[in-house]
């Protein structure tokens, strides 16, 4: 076991390459640690601002192995990390946040019986592994859903929307199934929300927490375009995402942020929709708009460390940049008020997160 607090100049090591590595690893080397990246990616944009860097596929247990027992606890920057890449890399270092998180959070149907079992509202879903289940379903369900794999889907990938006037056309079970890969999945009823909301939240190896102010998040086609914070909802809204997070929090054990997606009913109510065992892309405004942001946050909590204050300081809208969108870097940064984020992605590629800017104020 690790000395807790880790002392400064200790090794933190993180498995992913992408931008919530990159900002893990800038906010790691700001408290003095030493951040090392572990990904299958040549180049890749954490790996180029951290201490060090292995370049493997997750798969190699062997290079995760050596990449573990030359870190003081490891963290991870994405959900989908294979559960034996994450028992390797346990088994030579702290794994934080610890593998149950993991292993919920990468299957839909866990995570909602998981947050059922707590109390924690969500949609009504079925069990889907045929076209035959679907059918059966939609029938208690209703015409009115969302058919998503239970594994391995982001940004509104591995979804099919399911309308009444789908269930018109012949053979659309099998089409709506075809179109998820085949792949074991779970129909979710249709969330009539009037907001999409999420909390960031922390917990410390100690047991304390730390939450956010609740943030109001818009998508489009499944993929965050804007969050605001604070959101627009009631103290008892916000009061209740905060229970939420706590009974998480508890219930896992859990060491680090945690994002966690919520629908507001128009009466108010929160259902779970999902959640990160991460730091989450709904947070992004924390640094610029709060004392402590989620990055430092985490490295905080799998350190070891008191946790810092979650205090928001002014109201702050995030808006990610797509694609060559980040090209505008320099002119966004001439508005006051406004922080640019860029992540150092070597292709442009259309559609995906390449920075994002921060209006405070
Ligand atoms: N059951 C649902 N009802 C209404 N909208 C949904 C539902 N599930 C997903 N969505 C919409 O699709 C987006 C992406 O779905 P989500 O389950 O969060 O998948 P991902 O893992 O791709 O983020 C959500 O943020 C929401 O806008
Ligand atoms: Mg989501």
């Amino acid at each position: 076991m690790t000395a807790s607090p880790l002392k400064t100049g200790s090794t933190i090591g993180i498995l992913g390459g992408g931008q919530l590595g990159r900002m893990l690893a800038l906010a790691a080397a700001d408290l003095g640690f030493d951040a090392r990246i572990f990904t299958p990616e040549d180049d890749s944009p954490a790996s180029r601002v951290a201490a060090g860097a292995t370049v493997a596929p997750y798969s190699d247990l062997d290079a995760v192995t050596r990449f573990a027992s030359e870190c003081d606890v490891v963290t991870y920057e994405f959900e989908n990390v294979p559960a034996a890449t994450a028992e390797a890399a346990g088994a030579h270092a702290p794994l934080r946040p610890g593998p149950k998180a993991l292993a919920i959070a990468q299957d839909r149907l866990a995570e909602k019986t998981f947050a059922n079992g707590l109390g924690i509202e969500t949609v009504a879903f079925a069990d889907v592994v045929s076209p035959a289940d679907l059918e059966a379903a939609i029938k208690t369900l209703g015409a009115s859903a969302i058919l998503k794999t239970r594994r391995e889907g982001y940004d509104g990938k591995g979804q099919v929307r399911i309308t009444p006037e789908m269930l018109k056309g012949p053979g659309w079970a099998e089409k709506a199934f075809a179109a998820v890969g085949s792949a074991p999945s779970i129909l979710e009823a249709f969330a009539p929300f009037v907001h999409e909301v999420s909390i960031i939240a922390a917990r410390g190896e100690d047991g304390a927490t730390a939450f956010y102010p609740l943030t109001e998040n818009r998508h489009e086609g499944g993929v965050l375009r804007e969050s605001r914070a604070p959101a627009a909802v009631s103290p008892a809204t916000a009061k209740r995402g905060q229970e939420i997070a706590r009974a998480m929090l508890g219930a896992l054990d859990y060491v680090g942020v945690i994002g966690i997606e919520l629908f507001e009913l128009p009466d108010g109510r929160l259902l779970l929709n999902e959640f990160a065992p991460r730091v989450h892309n709904s947070g992004h405004w924390t640094p610029d708009a709060c004392v402590c942001g989620q990055f430092e946050m985490h490295i905080r909590a799998v350190a070891g460390w008191p946790l810092g204050n979650p205090t928001q300081l002014a109201p702050a809208v995030m808006t990610n940049l797509f694609g060559e969108d980040v090209l505008a870097a320099p002119e966004l940064a001439k508005e006051p008020g406004a922080r640019v984020h860029v992540y150092g992605k070597r292709d442009l590629v259309p559609g995906r997160k390449t920075g994002h800017v921060t209006r405070v104020g």
